[in-house]
């Protein structure tokens, strides 16, 4: 019978994969946690008004990517596509967002997408996902982008370039729509493709965005979001860029982009990588003033950020095994003998000390036990052969200076 195999775009993840991304998530924890953040744990499945409400019906994630379906109660429900709308959905419903004072979350977790799988891009990933919500600052925009600069530093990954761009605001992007749909109306529109013939009227902003060639050359001379912002919006970018060069970050600006959630205004921003294939972006966010209230909680600003794990983990060298303190052989073959429950009951006792290791049951010669303990680089090398287990004693061989004594099992009582 073949056997059952995952789904494609899914990823089982064993010990050498997961250790980076257990990794990732202790330095988040202790990045974050140093800049005040705490860690909210929220349901994979939401309900899909969530997501069509906070994250835009015309945009691709909701249009095209959800893993939608009707369950037995015959609500609509959603694996989430993303962190953001279900952590303000949980923070407006407990009432922890107060406008004016700062609330800081911090989420891991995965999220599901029905995108094409290739390198760097899956349908069930994991995101490492923070939200600073309360505060219209642009400190506050700028402090989120210098923590996640401080948590891509402390995973060691070199050449990151962070994007920067405003998109406006209600008040600015219209007007910047408005410019944006006459440039195309003007143009050769069937050169347009088909998604980009109907963004042009209902998401002209995405249309920048398009990775299809002739889309591509086409906006190369639109008009830029830059020379349409309001006061307000100019004053506050200012700021933040303002700030961000002071803080040392090095930074381009890249009017084009876009992001491809509908619920950004002013700052966004992009981390890339040019070393992982075709999907660049590492992380991505920016400020949603007006979501909190959208999804019905107080009107209060936020400003976050999302990374990829997958592709974190592409740039990120392997953190190595942890090293266990014992490799425990048993050698003793005569039939009938108890010394692997001899073994195994010492195993017990050093593990109860807090030590690591692990017991080998098979038979095997002393030669290939040796060899596996110090593949595995265990410290020591723990034997129980005959002679060992008729004396009560067991051989602890020290794998670094091969020094070799015996102890009583009773000893480890
Ligand atoms: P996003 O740009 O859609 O933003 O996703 C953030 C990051 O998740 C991307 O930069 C990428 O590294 C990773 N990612 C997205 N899709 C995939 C995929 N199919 N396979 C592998 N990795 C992927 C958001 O999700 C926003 N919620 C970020 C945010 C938080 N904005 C404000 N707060």
């Amino acid at each position: 019978m073949s056997a059952i195999q995952k789904i494609k775009g899914f990823a089982d993840l064993f010990p050498e994969d997961a250790r980076s991304f257990t990794h990732m998530e202790a330095n988040a924890r202790d990045v974050f946690g140093r800049f005040g953040f705490g860690e909210l744990r929220t349901p994979v499945l939401e309900r899909t008004e969530l997501f069509a409400k906070g994250i835009g019906e015309e945009t691709d994630v909701v249009g095209k990517e959800m893993y939608t379906f009707t369950d037995r109660g015959d609500r609509s429900l959603t694996l989430r596509p993303e962190a953001t709308a279900g952590v303000l959905r949980a923070a407006i419903e407990a009432g922890a967002i107060e406008p004016g004072r700062a609330t800081r979350l911090y989420t891991f977790g995965p999220m599901f997408r029905y995108e094409r799988p290739q390198k760097g891009r899956m349908r069930q990933f994991h995101q490492i996902n923070a939200e600073l919500l309360g505060s219209p600052e642009p400190q506050a925009d700028v402090e989120v982008i210098l923590m996640l600069e401080d948590f891509l530093s402390s995973l060691g990954i070199a050449d990151l370039c962070f994007e920067l761009n405003s998109l406006g605001c209600r008040e600015c992007r219209p007007d910047y729509r408005s410019a944006l749909t006459a440039y195309f109306e003007a143009l050769d529109v069937d050169s347009l493709c088909e998604d980009c013939k109907r963004r042009m009227h209902t998401n002209p902003l995405r249309v920048l965005d398009c990775k299809v060639p002739a889309c591509k050359a086409l906006v190369a001379d639109a008009p830029a979001i830059g020379d349409h912002l309001c006061t307000g919006c100019r004053e506050h970018f200012s700021a933040v860029l303002s700030l961000v060069d002071k803080a040392g970050l090095k930074y381009t600006l890249n009017p084009r982009l876009v992001r491809g959630l509908d619920y950004y205004q002013r700052t966004t921003f992009e981390v890339t990588s040019g070393a992982i294939g075709s999907q660049t972006a590492v992380a991505g966010g920016g400020r949603y003033d007006g979501l909190v209230q959208l999804l019905g909680g107080p009107d209060a600003p936020g400003v976050g950020f999302a990374c990829g794990m997958e592709r974190l983990a592409m740039l990120m060298q392997k953190p190595e095994a942890p090293r266990p303190d014992f490799f425990l052989a048993v050698t003793d073959t005569r039939e009938g003998s108890q010394a692997v429950d001899a073994a195994i009951l010492l195993a017990h006792k050093l593990h109860m000390r807090g030590m690591s290791g692990e017991c080998d049951y098979s038979a095997g010669s002393m030669k290939s036990r040796l060899r596996h303990a110090g593949r595995i680089k265990a410290k020591k090398c723990y034997i129980i052969g005959a002679e060992e287990f008729d004396s009560g004693q067991v051989t602890v061989k020290d794998m670094e200076d091969g020094e070799q004594i015996k102890l009583d099992l009773a000893a480890f009582d």
